[in-house]
């Protein structure tokens, strides 16, 4: 694995062994880079959880983390994405986590003369892997499978990188993956799964992953009065449940709107179990990218000899 940019470019056995290797991270197990390695975070989005939690996988595989702020970069002076790989490629960084406002911003930086691992930390409404595999790790840890689960994503579907990136990865693996939320922000040609009606949905799911509503991806302002009992997760829909269901959300959360505030550290919630395994799984993640892309780097250096 030379890359991250998104669920599709990972093989079935590539998810099963970044999650393998995220468990034992999350059991104790220690791996250092041969050499001093830099990465840097470009970061061109706001983000909480995935820029710290890069971060803290970075540290605790014995990475330097070079820092990187857009706000006082020279992309404030017009300087290209690319450019700014290049840049940061050419000091001597050996990885980069992006996270960018454009959908598939990574296509404007491959097939050129980069040539360092780009780690995708979500791309516009497009995709976020490392969140996907997080989920899976959150999902595994609680089923031990995937195969026959019945997984119900809600909320802002068509704004949802998450969504998509879920969608994909859930369906490859043998779960059944169904959509709920406003009609209108479920696009039915998308390929990506059927909609359910909201109170089906909740109560035939082994998963509840509820979805924040993308405020800024929206042309006008959503109205969301009525939301949390038109389509979030009320105290009385918890309660139609399964048994053992859980409820999964990326965050941020609008308490309140896609969730009752009551809930989100209720005892079916993984919510802050999903982040605290993003930990795991970003380290796992670029251990894979940093060592095959070592190995492309020992053969070009011997190839130049
Ligand atoms: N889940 C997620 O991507 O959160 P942040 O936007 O805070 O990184």
């Amino acid at each position: 694995m030379k890359r991250l940019l998104t669920m599709n470019e990972l093989t079935i056995s590539e998810m099963e062994h970044i999650l393998a290797e995220a468990e034992q991270f999350a059991n104790g197990a220690v791996w250092r880079p041969q050499q001093q390695t830099m990465v840097a975070n470009l970061f061109f989005e706001p983000s909480t959880r995935t820029k710290s939690s890069f971060e803290m996988a970075e540290r605790k595989l014995g990475l330097e983390v070079i820092p990187f702020d857009a706000g006082a970069s020279s992309v404030l002076k017009g300087e290209t994405l690319y450019d700014t790989a290049r840049t940061f490629e050419s000091i001597g960084v050996k990885a980069l986590v992006i996270r960018h406002e454009q959908d598939h911003y990574f296509e404007q930086l491959l097939g050129k003369q980069l040539n360092i691992p780009i780690v995708n930390a979500g791309d516009g409404c497009g995709h976020h892997p490392t969140q996907s595999l997080l989920d899976l790790l959150t999902i595994k840890q609680e089923f031990n499978t995937f195969k026959g689960l019945k997984i119900a994503i809600i909320g802002d579907i068509t704004h949802s990188r998450v969504a998509r990136s879920n969608a994909i990865a859930l369906t490859r693996l043998g779960a059944k993956v169904v959509f709920s939320g406003p009609p209108e922000w479920f696009d039915e040609n998308s390929g990506l799964g059927e909609y359910e009606a909201i109170d089906q949905a909740i109560t035939t799911s082994d998963v509840v992953m509820l979805l924040r509503i993308q405020h800024e991806r929206h042309d006008s302002s959503v109205e969301t009065n009525d939301y949390l009992t038109q389509y979030g997760l009320t105290k009385e829909r918890e309660q139609m449940m399964k048994p053992h269901a859980i409820i999964m959300h990326p965050a941020p959360i609008n308490r309140g709107v896609e969730i009752d505030s009551e809930l989100v550290e209720c005892s079916r919630s993984r919510i802050f179990k999903q982040m605290q395994n993003g930990v795991f799984v970003r380290m796992a993640v670029l251990k894979n990218v940093l060592e095959q892309f070592e190995g492309g780097t020992l053969h070009e250096n011997s190839h130049q000899k």
